[in-house]
């Protein structure tokens, strides 16, 4: 699908790294910037996590789990200038963010290669013009591997949980600092150890280490690349 996929009409934007990193609030910014289409490819497999947590399916039974990828209808609808996730029909966008415990559970999902199989398509699909900006662990390596520019975001392990700790508290959740530090370590290990599209920075991704960066300049700063990418930095008031 790459191959015959017209980047100029509808310039991609890749965005990996791991959990914690701010990809998410930083794509989304990008986006809107940009006027691009943003998705957030972890709520589809947060979705299928959530599935198969309803109907108590576990992630070591392969045979249960392809099964439910065949009966399963995950995708995205474009509203208010939002990508949102269906499950089954259901918009469930906004239940997928917040808990850890399916976050956990899409990781876990994630390693299986019939999982990753169902969802490839889905998230291709949302390649149109505008253009789209998409964050995940493998979009520059596997879905998009011709992206128009790909980033790899980063931020050290003790950043990330203290922003993640803050969000968490700010829920009123009940964890310490070495618990979330903890859980993002274990996930890390998974999302970069697993067989089939492990995380890791594409080789033509421009690293970006957020740890000592606020938050505009982490956006200024991929809005600045985008813009070069894309032909047109005089465009580009940030000057980054
Ligand atoms: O970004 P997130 O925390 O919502 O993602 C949840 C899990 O989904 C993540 O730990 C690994 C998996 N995932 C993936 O394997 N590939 C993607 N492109 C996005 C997420």
């Amino acid at each position: 699908m790459t191959d015959a996929h017209d980047y100029k009409d509808a310039p991609v934007v890749a965005i990996d790294g791991p959990a914690g990193a701010g990809k998410s609030t930083v794509a989304r910014a990008v986006a809107k910037r940009l006027g691009l289409i943003y998705a957030d490819t972890g709520k589809l497999y947060r979705a299928l996590a959530l599935k198969a947590a309803d109907v108590g399916i576990s992630v070591d039974d392969k045979t249960g789990i392809e099964a439910l990828c065949g009966e399963t209808d995950i995708g995205y609808r474009y509203i208010d200038g939002e990508s949102r996730v269906f499950l089954d029909g259901a918009d469930v966008t906004d239940k997928l963010a917040a808990s850890e415990k399916v976050g956990e559970l899409a990781s876990a999902l994630s390693a299986l290669a019939e999982v990753r199989t169902a969802l490839l398509e889905v998230q291709r699909s949302l390649a149109r013009p505008p253009g789209l900006v998409m964050e995940g662990r493998d979009i520059g390596t596997v879905v998009f591997p011709d992206a128009t520019v790909k980033f790899y975001l980063d931020a050290s392990v003790e950043e990330r949980a203290g922003r993640r700790l803050k969000d968490l508290l700010a829920k009123g959740e009940n964890v310490t600092f070495e618990e979330v530090a903890e859980q993002l370590r274990a996930r890390d290990e998974r999302d970069r150890n697993r067989k089939v599209a492990p995380l890791r920075r594409a080789d033509d991704a421009v690293y970006v280490d957020t740890t000592d960066m606020s938050f505009d300049e982490v956006v200024n700063c991929l809005v600045g690349h985008v813009k070069r990418g894309l032909g047109n930095a005089e465009d580009d008031e940030t000057g980054h």
